[in-house]
């Protein structure tokens, strides 16, 4: 494994806004040596994971890499073993629903939105039920409502008639919902066409100012413009961690991880000002 200063105490030189910077103080989540075998399949041999306790962090590889099988391990919905600490809980032992009870929100590759119901009711069933019979969680909707105010004035519309960038609203908003410590989001703009990605941008920088993302992405423009460190997986291991800007800016490390040269306008260029306008054109990682 090539390792780039995991969350490294040194600042990072690039422009990115401070809250996703590498970080000193310890991870909030920390992944380590996680195996996953399905079936006597051998899916993940060993993936280390560092999770910067502000801002966006990237989880990155080529398709069939392991990404979608690292977050539904941290989420205990495969069986694994190795370490998962949140905020130095292990959580490795724990089945799905107490995972989220430590205050993991997960949006799924899918988005898991339920096309028959009005947005007010997607959110509301994502409310978190009473903890061990004692008083349910007081929903935080001035957060959701405050994030995005479209779900707001939306929330009697059929989830089914929204667009990919407000689905993706609903999908983020309903992690913000229980005051989570982490979100995790799984590709949110796989499929979407550039413009609703730019959407899905702004959705995901609004989230990362209230909670800390774990991004599982391919489209390298908004990887660079989100994230300030990030992971990458080859063959369900961890095959690199570091700086993100730095890795986009290495041509032979950016290929040899990713498939896709820095020198690429949208994988590797000066980073642009990061502004709700500014563009996030698809820059995928090849298969
Ligand atoms: N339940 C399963 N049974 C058998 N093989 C599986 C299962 N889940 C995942 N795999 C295999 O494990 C590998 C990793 O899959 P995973 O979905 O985690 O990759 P990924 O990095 O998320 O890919 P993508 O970019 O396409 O979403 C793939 O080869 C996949 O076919
Ligand atoms: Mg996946």
């Amino acid at each position: 494994m090539t390792t780039s200063s995991p969350i490294s105490s040194t600042p990072s030189p690039s422009s990115q806004p401070s809250s996703s910077r590498p970080s000193a103080v310890e991870p909030l989540l920390s992944v380590r040596d996680l195996r996953v075998v399905i079936d006597g399949l051998h899916i993940l041999h060993g993936v280390d994971l560092d999770v910067a306790p502000a801002g966006v962090t990237a989880l990155l590889g080529r398709n069939g890499a392991g990404k979608t099988t690292t977050v539904k391990a941290v989420m205990g919905l495969v069986p694994r073993t190795g370490s998962i600490r949140l905020a130095g809980a292990e959580l490795s032992y724990l089945p799905t629903h107490l995972v989220v009870r430590h205050g993991i929100g997960y949006a799924p590759e899918d988005r898991g939105i339920f096309a028959g119901l009005t947005v007010a009711e997607n959110l509301r069933l994502a409310e978190r039920a009473a903890r061990d019979g004692g008083e349910p969680d007081e929903p935080n909707y001035s957060l959701v409502h405050e994030l995005f105010p479209e779900l707001k004035q939306r929330s009697g519309q059929l989830a089914g008639t929204l667009s990919g960038g407000q689905q993706q609203m609903v999908a983020i908003g309903r992690t913000l919902l229980n005051r989570n410590r982490l979100i995790i989001a799984d590709e949110p703009t796989k499929g979407l066409a550039p413009k609703i990605v730019t959407e899905v941008a702004e959705v995901l920088a609004r989230a990362a100012e209230a909670v800390p993302v774990l991004l599982v992405e391919q489209n390298l423009a908004l990887v660079r413009r989100l994230a300030g460190t990030c992971a990458v997986l080859a063959d369900g291991r961890t095959a690199h961690r570091g700086d993100t800007a730095e890795l986009l800016a290495d041509e032979e490390a950016a290929r040899r991880l990713l498939g896709v040269g820095s020198r690429h306008p949208l994988a590797g260029g000066p980073r642009p000002a990061a502004s709700p306008a500014t563009p996030v054109v698809t820059a995928e990682v090849k298969p």
